[in-house]
């Protein structure tokens, strides 16, 4: 319910402007954005590679409103995976990508844009000697994006997707991706999404969760199980082993600032274990998500503005 309308308060322009200019905000966003620039994030990824861990790197930003931004997205991108090819880092981290930062949203041409951006990021990341997962937003874009993840995998077959368990349509989006050479991350879902679509209750969407952890499990493809929930983890590792899965053969992933000592239990356990780690000016959306996913964000954030007020 705090949930709901922490994200739907969200999308006034007053309540952002107001967020964004907050000398306080700056500090939360420290805990969950690993820098504003490519050097920030490159040293970040670094840090990340020395302690074992691997990175999926998202240029924040999700509200392009032209043409040009979205082509500067599609720039960033491309100069980052240039950065980590030269840092020699691409064998520990790969992007991942907005479609609606790319230009998905820009009217009737907005499809035919971010498909083109996101082959240039493809482009590069396969030049670097990495791979592009596609991130999901909300269910309005949900057919949109595995669209174009479907014409990109023609000549990207690497490219991965993101599915959301609390969507009551994912289980079946699993069995049609849980096939070979097709990694797919699932994770709970981080919207405000309407009861018709979505399941609602936590405790449905953690038995949905499971139940596509089963079907990405048993299938041929590569599971990027993403989330913190400790229960999930356990249920992972139990049905990895379960079906017999090598460690290289799935992942786990957690995001940045988001239980890191666990991220490191998970490795020295012998998991590979992903980073999803942020970077940019255009916090804003990303930020909001992370604190309305967690009563106990919030307070931090209050004690933070206490404490400097
Ligand atoms: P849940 O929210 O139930 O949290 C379980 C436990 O984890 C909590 O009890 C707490 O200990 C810890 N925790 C979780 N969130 C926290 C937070 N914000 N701050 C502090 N502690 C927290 N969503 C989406 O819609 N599209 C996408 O493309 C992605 N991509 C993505 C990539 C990766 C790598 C991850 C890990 C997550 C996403 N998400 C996402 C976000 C996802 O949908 C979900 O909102 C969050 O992961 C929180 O859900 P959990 O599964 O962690 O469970």
């Amino acid at each position: 319910m705090l949930r709901q309308v922490m994200l739907g308060v969200s999308r006034s322009s007053t309540v952002k402007d107001v967020a964004v200019r907050a000398p306080v905000t700056r500090h939360v966003v420290q805990r969950f954005v690993a820098g504003e620039t490519a050097e920030e994030v490159v040293a970040a990824t670094r840090t990340l590679a020395d302690a074992g861990l691997l990175a999926t790197i998202d240029h924040l930003g999700e509200d392009t409103t032209d043409r040009a931004q979205a082509d500067a997205v599609a720039g960033a991108y491309a100069d980052l995976l240039t950065r980590l090819g030269a840092a020699g880092l691409t064998r520990h981290a790969e992007v991942s990508v907005k479609l609606s930062a790319l230009g998905l949203l820009l009217g009737p041409d907005g499809r035919r844009i971010a498909r083109a951006n996101a082959e240039l990021i493809c482009h590069a990341a396969r030049n670097a000697g990495t791979t592009v997962t596609l991130d999901m937003e909300d269910h309005t874009l949900t057919d949109a994006t595995l669209d174009v993840l479907r014409e990109l995998r023609r000549d990207f077959p690497d490219t991965g997707a993101v599915l959301q368990a609390y969507l009551r349509r994912t289980e079946a989006d699993c069995r049609d991706l849980a096939h070979a050479g097709s990694r797919v991350r699932l994770c709970k879902g981080a919207y405000a999404e309407p009861a018709g679509v979505a399941f609602t209750d936590p405790a449905e969407v953690d038995r949905s969760y499971v139940r596509c952890m089963k079907v990405l499990l048993a299938g041929e493809g590569y599971p990027m199980l993403a989330t913190h929930d400790p229960r999930l983890v356990e249920i992972g590792r139990y049905l990895a082993r379960d079906h017999r899965r090598s460690p290289d053969s799935y992942e786990f992933q957690m995001l940045y600032g988001i239980r890191p000592a666990e991220q490191e239990r998970l490795a020295a356990l012998g998991h590979q274990v992903r980073v999803y780690l942020p970077y940019g000016s255009d916090w804003y959306g990303y930020l909001v998500r992370r604190l309305a996913e967690r009563p106990a964000n919030l307070t931090f954030f209050a004690r933070s503005l206490l404490s400097r007020s």
